[in-house]
């Protein structure tokens, strides 16, 4: 018993000298600061930790405030807060010092020091002193309550300030509603992670989510659809739950949303979509459309061709008296008035909306919807807010102070820049958290698209094209949450976290500090804040990606202290299956299954891939335009071994409006005598088949011969399905092999997305 005793000791012991050799522990920041310097030492806060703020300056004390709250939730003890003159400083011992600084560049940077008996916060203003306090929420442990251990925090020097000054998270509710609860929650994790702006989408096709008190209707007809389309958009047949589903926020409750936001700092835009997205308003109020209805709200999601009528005066009537009562809750400077999807089809033959494209001398629809956004602008003007909405503002030409949300690629944002406007950045392909985040089979159900965390990291806002000048008309950047399949709260934190965290530090941190692996190894450490917060963010930081190049499969993981263990018998790993060295061959149709482990825990889903090997598998090719929101998976999707599939939108390589024309390297002379691929025939969701296929071969890389080829019927083909290409070719070969699917273009009038470009999608290029 007494040697048990003295080696449980002696172990104890060495744990400590152990510890104390140990380099200093890391803070893992989320985001990263500009410098951080740690000391040796701790402070501890206690009961008896008095806080002083500056005299008289109410929004200092919202900062202090918010920290006194954090600690009251966490340690159950109330600190003590005193006013100081700014100039006068109080006891030394066991205190926290607000005090304002002009010196400090940045209107929301800081500096926070951490001394064993003192924090001192310093800003140039209130924001500034508040994100202090994010951080040392982050220096202190998370989670930990008066019965654990003590509220300790590393001594350090942080000297800190955005990169950005518009940090941006969006939340649809109209698609589902949110209770404000929760809106809340949402906004304080945003204001966690020095994020300042929350973007609410408030009025959608499917439901209006805001009380206008002067439109009644708005409440007891647009609040409301008569059911709700269950599962996949593409599944066939569609199904809807039979159950009305209603919601809005009231006007308390928008100013309660309002006031909770701006103690955190935080602004919040509403959008209210004109003139299109508005198939609910018109349900409510039938005479603002250009056939007078009836309308009902959308059931199902995408772009309705109902929308305001831009003839008629009594649309924008109703609109100027929306924006009197939304101006009048939102103290923000920015309001969204959408302006994205808006078909044109109702407005060409619409005799009011074309009388007044006559009187207005517009020369196309595109020039009606921009008259309609100047209208927009123009009332905001009056009320000294202006005007955000999303890029296809642009198109028919811009209002004079609008500000351009970029969100079908960064083209906008670049034009807008050019042109000497402001923009925000929130492309598809880098920030729209509704995208996969992880292997759709394995994924609760989303709308499409892939976008790992390693991607949402990635991006960089200012495009290469502006010059500098250009460049600071780059306000920021902000994630966007459409909840076409988001039902809870717990699944919008499953799409929204961790994706948002680095979504914060592209927003937040210097560009020079961005670092993959570094913010990778914090955000391990970030997700017990995560967890002390309740939020059910997603695992798949613990899933393995997957490649099939050079003839290899490589399997990774985003941390590199776990291990990979995997089979190729098809049967589940374990903590003693295989352990992942290094890409290895294979060299018939393999069925691959991975999954990370720390020790014997199993940390993150099973991978299962099925690969097909055929002659042109794991070999690299060059395509004239890389996809970047469908990029089926991987650098070389369309030769990896794995085929499409349309319940999850898995594995497909999709371009708008071009050519998908891989030219795929064999490595050697190859005969080959048959190809085949299969794409996607989806109308609805603007997803067109190839006008035809080609198959081309060459010994050199240059000259190429024409093998086959085979034209398709894409305007007949219906439904949504997934169609199979066979091309023989007897007796070819060659070392290079071209293969063309030609775009169809332009989708057609009366069709969805008419007049935009079609979407094409193939999954492989299957050679044997
Ligand atoms: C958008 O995603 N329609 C702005
Ligand atoms: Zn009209």
């Amino acid at each position: 018993m007494k040697l048990r005793l003295l080696f449980t000791l002696f172990l104890l012991g060495l744990l400590a000298f152990n510890q104390s050799c140990q380099k200093k522990p890391a803070l893992n920041l989320v985001p990263q600061p500009l410098s951080v310097t740690t000391t040796s030492g701790y402070f501890t806060l206690t009961a008896d930790t008095r806080v002083f703020v500056p005299n008289g300056m109410d929004d200092w004390a919202m900062a202090a405030r918010y920290l006194a709250a954090l600690v009251e939730q966490g340690a159950g003890f109330r600190l003590v807060s005193q006013s100081i003159q700014q100039d006068m400083r109080g006891p030394t011992e066991n205190a926290i010092y607000f005090l304002p600084e002009s010196s400090i560049a940045s209107a929301e940077g800081y500096q926070l020091e951490i001394t064993p008996t003192a924090i001192y916060i310093r800003a140039r203003t209130a924001a500034g002193a508040f994100y202090a306090v994010q951080t040392l929420r982050q220096i202190f442990p998370p989670g930990i309550n008066a019965a654990s251990a003590a509220w300790q925090a590393l001594c350090c020097k942080i000297d800190d300030a955005p990169r950005f000054s518009y940090r941006g998270l969006h939340l649809d509710v109209g698609r589902h509603y949110f209770p404000v609860s929760f809106v809340k929650k949402y906004i304080d994790l945003l204001a966690a992670h020095k994020l300042n702006t929350f973007h609410w989408h408030l009025t959608e096709d499917q439901g209006w989510r805001i009380e206008i008190k002067k439109h009644p209707r708005l409440q007891e007809v647009a609040a409301c659809r008569s059911e709700t389309l269950v599962g996949h958009y593409s599944d066939q047949p569609q199904r809807f739950d039979g159950k009305p589903y209603c919601g809005y926020y009231t006007q308390e409750e928008v100013k309660e949303v309002v006031e909770y936001a701006r103690q955190r700092f935080v602004t919040v835009i509403p959008e209210i979509e004109m003139p299109g997205h508005a198939l609910a308003a018109l349900s409510a109020y039938p005479e603002l459309g250009c056939t007078g209805g009836p309308y009902q709200a959308a059931t199902k999601w995408g772009v309705f061709e109902d929308v305001f009528c831009a003839g008629n005066e009594k649309t924008f009537v109703f609109l100027d008296e929306v924006l009197e009562e939304v101006c009048a809750l939102f103290p923000s400077t920015y309001i969204h008035i959408g302006g994205d999807e808006c078909p044109k089809t109702r407005w060409q033959t619409c005799p009011k909306c074309q009388k007044r494209m006559k009187q207005e001398g517009l020369k196309d629809e595109h020039e009606l919807q921009s008259y309609f956004i100047r209208r927009a602008e123009a009332m905001l003007a009056r009320r000294d807010k202006k005007l955000i909405g999303w890029d296809e503002i642009l198109e028919g030409g811009l209002a004079p102070s609008a500000t351009v949300m970029s969100w079908r690629g960064t083209e906008g944002g670049i034009a807008a820049a050019k042109a000497g406007h402001d923009a925000i950045m929130t492309p598809t392909s880098h920030v729209y958290l509704d995208y996969y985040q992880s292997d759709p089979n394995t994924e609760p159900v989303a709308i499409g698209g892939h976008l790992t965390l390693e991607k949402v990291y990635s991006y960089e806002p200012v495009p290469a094209e502006l010059s500098p000048e250009e460049a600071v008309r780059i306000l920021g950047v902000q994630a966007n949450v459409w909840t076409e399949y988001m039902k809870t709260p717990d699944y919008v934190e499953y799409m929204t976290y961790p994706r948002a965290c680095a979504v914060a530090e592209i927003a937040w941190s210097a560009k020079e500090k961005k670092d993959w692996p570094d913010f990778a190894r914090r955000l391990r450490a970030h997700f017990a804040r995560l967890d002390a917060m309740g939020v059910n963010y997603a695992k798949s930081y613990f899933d393995i990606s997957t490649s099939f190049s050079g003839g290899k499969v490589a399997l990774s993981a985003i941390d590199p202290v776990l291990q990979i263990r995997y089979t190729t018998d098809g049967s589940e790993p374990t903590p003693t299956s295989k352990r992942y060295k290094e890409p290895f061959a294979i060299a018939q149709n393999t069925t691959v299954k991975a999954a990370v482990f720390e020790g014997k825990k199993q940390m993150g889903k099973v991978r299962t891939v099925a690969y097909l090997v055929h002659k042109a598998s794991g070999k690299p090719y060059t395509l004239a335009r890389i996809p970047d929101k469908y990029d089926g998976g991987e650098q070389y999707a369309l030769t990896n071994g794995v085929t499409g599939d349309i319940k999850t939108w898995g594995n497909w390589v999709g371009l708008v409006n071009r050519d998908i024309d891989p030219v795929i390297d064999l490595g050697k002379p190859t005969s080959f005598s048959r190809v085949t691929t299969h794409f996607v025939n989806s109308k609805v969701s603007w997803i067109y088949p190839p006008r035809g296929v080609e198959i081309y071969v060459s010994d050199d890389g240059q000259q190429f011969r024409l093998l086959a080829s085979r034209e398709i019927p894409a305007e007949t083909m219906e439904g949504i399905t997934v169609e199979t290409v066979v091309l023989d070719t007897p007796g070819a070969q060659g070392r290079y092999l071209k293969f063309v699917a030609k775009t169809f273009g332009v989708i057609p009038e009366n069709a969805a997305g008419a007049g935009n470009g079609a979407w094409l999608f193939i999954d492989e290029v299957i050679v044997e």
